[in-house]
């Protein structure tokens, strides 16, 4: 029976543990560039033990990002600063993942500490924010326009340039972003995608976009490497995505070479009641994996080591995902493996603090590209 400690292999990768730490924006960059802040807080996850590091969603083209502080792979300077970060992931002997992302309708907005809503021009917003359809998430955001077949074709085509760039990096993960309300999800779902054409009504036709992104991102993210899909599961609103059209997804994009669904929620009708507590979103990603038999991930308010053990162990998914826990405990992972009796390798600069007979980590070796 898998358990948290137990290394899960991917195509060529094989994953230390089955913690990973859950993409999480800083909103701490200038033009898109990580920065000394991203090194140490995804450094000391890695140092902390995660079986893989996510760097938080960042944006394929400049009007994706969510706020004017968002990461992102653009352009070909934002490779070496992001490949600084990779090479000390893998020093610790940790996998490192981007989320790659385009924020749709959700774009030119405040980072949560300065507010909500639209940024004003005059503090780094734009004015062109694109989604499926001319509706806006809510009233203080801005309304976006209609994209046209050639913007679709423009975004698809980003994020398989950003996927390459993901590689020059030395990432070993990529995942697409299709949750949260942000634009690939506002394509799946009937509450914001209202189109008439290709990519719009039925179900097929709302999965087109996203099934596109995957399908450039393959031709270029090489055969060896995992890739994952963030969803979210439902809308948690009567007539929007559910469940049910996610296992659908899931088995459309399995053959196009998705290897693992992350499996979140909400983010995509601004009224939702969400039922937020331990584990909520667990059973998705446990029924996603028994309808489909991809391989999922299972994430929100994950908090204990035994939960998440648990979580394993009974198969309801094969990695879990912390995001709130990890900003509270670095040095979970490690604190998990002493509570649950497993032998966990730590750095060879800590091994005094560590339990006796503890190993030393070994590093990732480097990829050849
Ligand atoms: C500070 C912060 C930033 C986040 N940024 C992202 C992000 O970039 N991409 C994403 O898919 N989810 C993002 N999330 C959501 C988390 O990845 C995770 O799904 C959510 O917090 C639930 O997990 P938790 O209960 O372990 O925190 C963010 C959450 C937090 C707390």
């Amino acid at each position: 029976m898998a358990h948290l400690f137990e290394p899960l292999t991917l195509r060529s990768i094989t994953f230390p543990n089955r913690i990973a730490v859950s993409p999480m924006c800083q909103y701490s960059c200038e033009d898109g560039l990580v920065s000394d802040w991203h090194l140490v807080h995804l450094g000391s996850r890695a140092v902390g033990g995660a079986g893989i590091v996510f760097v938080e969603a960042t944006a394929v083209l400049p009007q994706g990002r969510i706020s004017p502080q968002d990461t992102g792979i653009w352009s070909d300077v934002h490779i070496e600063p992001l490949a600084r970060i990779v090479r000390f992931i893998h020093d610790q002997g940790s996998l490192a993942g981007i989320q790659l992302a385009h924020a749709g309708r959700k774009a030119s907005t405040l980072r949560p500490w300065d507010g909500s809503g639209a940024v004003p021009e005059a503090e780094g917003g734009w004015t062109d924010v694109v989604a499926p359809s001319a509706l806006a998430f809510a009233d203080d955001y801005p309304m976006p326009r209609e994209m046209t077949a050639d913007d679709i074709g423009g975004v698809v085509a980003a994020f398989a340039n950003a996927a390459q760039r993901a590689l020059a990096a030395g990432f070993d993960v990529v995942e697409l972003h299709a949750a949260h309300g942000y634009l690939l999800q506002t394509f799946l779902s009937p509450l914001s995608n209202r189109r008439t054409d290709a990519y719009g009504g039925s179900l097929e036709n709302r999965m087109r976009m996203p099934r596109q992104v995957i399908e450039a991102v393959r031709r270029v993210w090489p055969e060896r490497l995992p890739l994952f899909l963030r969803i979210s599961a439902t809308d948690w609103t009567d007539g929007g995505w559910d469940v049910r059209d996610s296992v659908e997804l899931v088995r459309s994009a399995s053959p196009l070479g998705v290897d693992l669904v992350d499996c979140s929620s909400g983010g995509n009708a601004a009224a939702a009641g969400i039922p937020v507590g331990p584990g909520y979103q667990t059973v998705f990603a446990e029924r996603i994996r028994r309808e489909t038999g991809v391989p999922t991930g299972a994430v929100g308010v994950i908090l204990d080591p035994a939960q998440a053990d648990h979580i394993v162990r009974s198969g309801q998914a094969d990695v879990v995902f912390l995001a709130r826990a990890l900003l509270r405990d670095p040095y979970w992972p490690l604190r998990a493996a002493r509570e649950l009796g497993v032998s966990a390798p730590w750095p060879a600069q800590y091994l005094r603090a560590a339990p006796r007979e503890t190993s030393q980590r070994t590093p990732m070796r480097p990829r050849t590209p």
